[in-house]
C-alpha cells in the first residue's frame, strides 16, 4: 500500500509539474490510477463572475481533450455549495439527491468531489470517478485529503495564468482594433479626420462593421467615393471585392444587364452569358453611385434585389443569391426627388437606413490647407517633381476665401493644374476662378445647400457656371464641356464668363 507521505510526494511534484492544467491533471490521473480503481478526474473552479463551475480539467480512461464546459448552478445550490467544508469529501452516486445532477456526470456511476478552499473560500472541486462507490475507501479519502492543498494552489495558479493571458489577448485584440483604426487614417489618405471630416469619420466607423446600406449624401466632388471605399475596407467584406456602379453612365437599355448580367441569347449581341455587377460584387461592396439617376424602371427592379438579396440575369431562369455589402451615394436630394414622383418612396426608404451627409468643402475650410498639402505632394509624386513646390505667400489664404463649388475635387484639380503651370516656381493659384474673392458674396452652389437670403441672381449664375465649369475641368465646348451640359451655345457662355470675369481653365485631363 503506498505510504502517505509518497503519494502526497509525487502528486504534488504531477500537479505542479506543468502550468497546462490538464497535463498536470493527467499526470496525476495516471498516478492515481496505479493505486485506485478509479476511472475519470475533473478539476473546476467556482467563477464568481459567472455564478457557475467551470468544468476546466477533465480526464477519463479514454479521453484526455476535453473542451473547457461551464455548468450554471441554481441559486440555491450555488449557496449550498459555498457552504461546503474545505477538505471534507462529498460522494454522489446515481441515486443521488437530483439538484447536483447538473453538477456532476454520473451516468450511472459514483463521484467523489472534494472541496478546494483557498482565502478561506472555495475556489473550486477535484473530482474522482469510479465505478462504484464502494471504490471510494476510507484509504482514498483520507488521501484525497492530504493533497488538497497543493492541488488548490496548483488550480489558483493556472487561473492566474489563464487571467493573464486572457489580459495579454485583450491587449493583443486592441491593438488590432487600434492599427486598424490606423489603417483607416493612412491607407485611405482621408484628409479632416480630426477637423472638418471628423463627425463623418466616426459614423464611418461606426457603421462600417454593420453590414448594412449606408446612404452618402453631399455635393459632387465631397469625397463619397473615398468614404465608401473606407466602409468597405473596414468592413467584414473586406477582402471581397468592391464594384462600383455610376448609375448615371449606363445607357437605360443596357442597366438591367450591367447590373444583373444576361444570359446567351438574351437579346441580340448577347453573345455570351455575363454576369452582372452584382454577382461581380458577391460577398464584397457594391458602390451604386449617383443612384438618384436611375431611371424609374430600373428603380423598381434595384428595390427587388435589396428585398430578396437575389437577382435575376436578364433572360435567365434561376434567382441567384447574392451576399452584398449596399452603399449607395448621390449629390441629389432624393427626398424632393420622391415628392416629385422622380424617385420610388420604397426603395428610398431602403436606401436610407443609414445617411450619412459628407458636408461640402465650404462648410470645413478648416481641410483646406491639409486637402492642398496633401494634393501637392501626391501630384507632385505622380508627375516626377521632387522637390515639393512652395505655396506663394497669400495664396493660401486666398484659396480660403474661395467657395469651392466643386468641392475637393475642384481642389485636387486646381492644385494639379497649377503644377503643371508652375513647373518648379512656387505656387501662386491665381487660375482660382473668382479669386481675388470678396467682390462677389460667396454662393451657396448646390440646389439643396440653405441658401441664408436672396441672391443677386448674377451671383447665382456665375456660381453655376463655376461649378459645370470645375466639373468639366474647364471644358466650355464640344462634347461634355460646360456648354453642352448648360445647354447654351458656347459663344454664349463665353460671353457670360467675360461677364462674369470666369476664366475658362486648360483641360488637365
Ligand atoms: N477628405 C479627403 N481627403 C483626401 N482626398 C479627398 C478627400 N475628399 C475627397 N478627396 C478626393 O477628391 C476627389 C473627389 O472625391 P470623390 O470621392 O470622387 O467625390 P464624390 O464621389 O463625392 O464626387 C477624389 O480624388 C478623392 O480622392
Ligand atoms: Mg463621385
Amino acid at each position: 500500500m503506498v505510504k502517505k507521505d509518497d503519494f502526497f510526494r509525487e502528486t504534488t511534484l504531477r500537479i505542479c509539474g506543468s502550468l497546462q492544467i490538464a497535463t498536470a491533471l493527467a499526470d496525476v490521473f495516471d498516478y492515481f490510477k496505479r493505486h485506485f480503481p478509479i476511472i475519470g478526474m475533473r478539476l473546476s473552479i467556482k467563477d464568481d463572475d459567472l455564478g457557475a463551475i467551470r468544468n476546466i480539467a477533465l480526464v477519463a480512461d479514454n479521453q484526455r481533450e476535453f473542451p473547457e464546459e461551464i455548468v450554471p448552478l441554481s441559486k440555491e445550490l450555488w449557496s449550498e455549495v459555498q457552504d461546503w467544508a474545505p477538505r471534507v469529501p462529498h460522494i454522489f452516486t446515481a441515486d443521488m439527491d437530483e439538484r447536483f445532477a447538473a453538477l456532476v456526470k454520473l451516468e450511472s456511476k459514483a463521484e467523489l468531489v472534494m472541496p478546494l478552499w483557498m482565502d478561506e473560500k472555495l475556489c473550486g472541486v477535484l473530482t474522482l470517478r469510479a465505478t462504484r462507490k464502494e471504490h471510494f475507501t476510507k484509504r482514498l479519502i483520507e488521501l484525497m485529503t492530504s493533497i488538497s492543498r497543493p492541488v488548490t494552489i496548483a488550480l489558483t495558479n493556472a487561473l492566474a495564468h489563464e487571467r493573464l493571458k486572457r489580459t495579454s489577448e485583450l491587449l493583443a485584440e486592441d491593438n488590432r482594433l487600434m492599427r486598424k483604426e490606423y489603417y483607416l487614417r493612412a491607407a485611405d489618405e482621408i484628409i479632416g479626420q480630426d477637423g472638418g471630416m471628423s463627425h463623418v469619420m466616426h459614423m464611418v466607423r461606426q457603421v462600417a462593421p454593420l453590414n448594412n446600406t449606408v446612404l452618402l449624401l453631399g455635393e459632387t466632388g465631397t469625397g463619397k467615393e473615398l468614404i465608401a471605399n473606407a466602409i468597405h475596407f473596414s468592413s467584414a467584406y473586406k477582402d471581397g471585392p468592391f464594384v462600383k456602379v455610376n448609375c448615371g453612365a449606363i445607357p437605360e437599355q443596357l442597366i438591367d444587364s450591367e447590373l444583373f448580367g444576361h444570359e446567351k441569347g438574351a437579346f441580340t449581341g448577347a453573345v455570351t452569358a455575363q454576369r452582372g455587377r452584382f454577382e461581380r460584387a458577391n460577398h464584397g461592396t457594391i458602390f451604386l453611385d449617383e443612384v438618384g439617376e436611375l431611371p424609374l424602371q430600373a428603380q423598381i427592379r434595384l428595390l427587388r434585389v435589396l428585398q430578396t438579396r437575389e437577382i435575376e440575369r436578364v433572360g435567365g431562369q434561376r434567382a441567384i443569391p447574392v451576399d452584398i455589402r449596399v452603399i449607395a451615394a448621390t449629390h441629389r436630394n432624393l427626398e424632393g426627388m420622391v415628392l416629385e414622383n422622380r424617385f420610388r418612396e420604397d426603395l428610398w426608404f431602403r436606401l436610407n437606413v443609414f445617411p450619412l451627409i459628407i458636408p461640402p468643402l465650404r462648410q470645413r475650410k478648416e481641410d483646406i490647407p491639409a486637402l492642398i498639402v496633401h494634393f501637392i505632394d501626391k501630384k507632385a509624386k505622380e508627375m516626377g517633381i521632387r522637390k515639393r513646390p512652395a505655396i506663394a505667400p497669400g495664396a493660401l489664404e486666398q484659396l480660403m476665401r474661395y467657395n469651392w463649388p466643386g468641392n475637393v475635387r475642384e481642389l485636387e484639380n486646381l492644385v494639379e493644374r497649377e503644377l503643371i503651370i508652375r513647373h518648379d516656381a512656387s505656387l501662386v493659384f491665381d487660375s482660382l476662378p473668382n479669386a481675388p474673392a470678396g467682390t462677389r458674396q460667396p454662393v451657396a452652389a448646390s440646389e439643396d445647400a440653405d441658401i441664408s437670403g436672396p441672391l443677386p441672381l448674377d451671383d447665382v449664375l456665375a456660381a453655376h457656371i463655376e461649378r459645370v465649369l470645375a466639373r468639366t475641368k474647364g471644358k466650355v465646348s464640344g462634347s461634355g464641356g460646360a456648354a453642352e451640359l448648360l445647354r447654351v451655345n458656347p459663344s454664349t457662355l463665353r460671353a457670360r464668363m467675360k461677364k462674369y470675369n470666369i476664366r475658362s481653365k486648360p483641360s488637365v485631363m
